[in-house]
């Protein structure tokens, strides 16, 4: 190939942001802070969705967003994108979606996932049996014989997203590959549930938004299990989410069955995920104050299992009771807001009671909060700066931020 020739296409996949399509899956309202991640772990032509963010990339990219990305819920590769006007559509689309003697043996199992739908294939288990029976069809077919359903423990886990096309026209199907079998929010560092736990990539994200950096303290004086402290530790300590705290080694991933894995790129990716907590910078007091003795103890099992129990202090108290310790610095919690945690009676008083605490001895400190209760976030009297609107588990909800007086 001439010089020029190769510059030129070298602009053009670089403007094109690399060779593949995905998509990351995220919590409804972390979508630019999920861009914003991506795009610092060398994403390209990153583009806000709606609960997700499509970019490109390359293969050495997407083991980079499987090992260290903390917001998405699901990395995809996108395989084929297709229109779709119903079953037999996409039937046929389907089998012809991938090279599937490559991609699917018959000695390899896999699951479907569906989301999104178009008339005639409303309903996800129906839709997901279309996709099953097209590449067991084919396997048949060619092999005579065919691949086994896993839904736990699959060895390719295949996703289907239906939508309308752009511009309106019709339907469109886009036949992705996730990197993973499970959903990337479990860490492995979660021993016990608590009460109403947040999902570690929302707090994740939720801790990205107040931009902590750890050089001020940070405390959660309702931590319940301890989710956005233990997080907030990973992240300023390096721990990648997609490797095992214990030991330090990736988590499961599918990516090592794709017919294109290549071991060797895996190995630098592993390698450079590992060496993001070699030299841990100083971290600021972490703080964490709960009520229930139980919870405590389950927030105190999961900071160990993170492998952050040094960084965490955890005491047992009522928040009305919390010292801060010297500041200023930066107050994160997820107070119980009656949509799980029992009735709404003394919650107002708790609201209130916060209120005053805050302002009596955490002057100077920002506080974010995430309420699912404008009723109740006003009994704290004080006026929020930024409301960044956020799902926690379907509940509406708010990140609010402010700064105390
Ligand atoms: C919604 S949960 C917090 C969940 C937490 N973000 C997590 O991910 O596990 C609220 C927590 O506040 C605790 N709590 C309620 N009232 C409290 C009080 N007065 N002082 C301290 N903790 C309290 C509850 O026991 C519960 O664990």
């Amino acid at each position: 190939m001439t010089e020029p020739k190769r510059q030129s296409q070298a602009k053009m996949s670089r403007s094109m942001g690399g060779p593949l399509a995905g998509v990351a899956v995220l919590p409804p309202g972390l979508e630019e802070a999920g861009a914003a991640e991506l795009t610092s772990l060398g994403a390209e032509s990153v583009q806000v969705l709606r609960r997700a963010v499509a970019f490109r990339t390359d293969l050495k990219g997407f083991y980079r967003l499987q090992l260290q990305a903390r917001l998405p819920f699901r990395i995809l590769r996108e395989l084929a994108r297709f229109s779709c006007d119903g079953p037999r559509q996409l039937h046929d689309a389907v089998a012809g979606a991938a090279d599937w003697d490559q991609w699917l043996p018959p000695s390899r199992s896999f699951r479907v996932d569906v989301s999104g739908s178009l008339p005639g294939l409303a309903h996800s288990h129906f839709t997901a049996l279309q996709v099953k029976n097209a590449l067991v069809d084919g396997q048949r077919q060619r092999w005579g014989e065919r691949s086994s359903i896993d839904r736990d423990d699959p060895d390719l886990c295949l996703h289907l997203h239906l939508g309308r096309a752009p511009g309106g026209r019709g339907g469109m199907g886009v036949l992705s590959v996730d990197g993973a079998g499970g959903s990337l929010h479990r860490r492995g560092w979660r021993a016990a549930v608590g009460l109403a736990p947040l999902k570690e990539n929302l707090a994740s994200g939720l801790i990205a938004l107040t931009g902590w950096d750890g050089s001020v303290p940070l405390a959660d004086p309702l931590c319940g299990s301890g989710t956005l402290l233990i997080e907030a530790a990973c992240r300023q300590l390096g721990r990648a989410p997609g490797l095992d705290p214990a030991g330090n080694q990736p988590r499961p991933q599918l990516l090592g069955h794709w017919p294109d894995f290549k071991a060797a790129l895996w190995a630098q990716e592993v390698k450079a995920a590992q060496g993001l907590a070699e030299a841990p910078p100083p971290l600021a007091p972490i703080v964490g104050l709960e009520h229930n003795a139980d919870v405590l103890e389950q927030a105190r099992a999961n900071a160990v299992s993170a492998g952050v129990g040094d960084h965490v202090q955890l005491q047992q108290g009522d928040c009305r009771d919390f010292q801060p310790p010297s500041g200023p610095g930066v107050i994160v919690c997820n107070p119980p807001y009656g949509a799980r945690l029992g009735g709404e009676d003394n919650l107002e008083a708790l609201y209130a009671d916060l209120g005053v605490m805050l302002k009596q001895r955490c002057s100077g400190w920002s506080l974010w909060l995430l309420s699912g209760n404008p009723e109740l976030t006003g009994a704290l009297r004080m006026k929020s700066r930024r409301r960044i609107p956020i799902s926690n588990g379907g509940i509406d909800c708010r990140w609010l931020h402010y700064e105390i007086r």
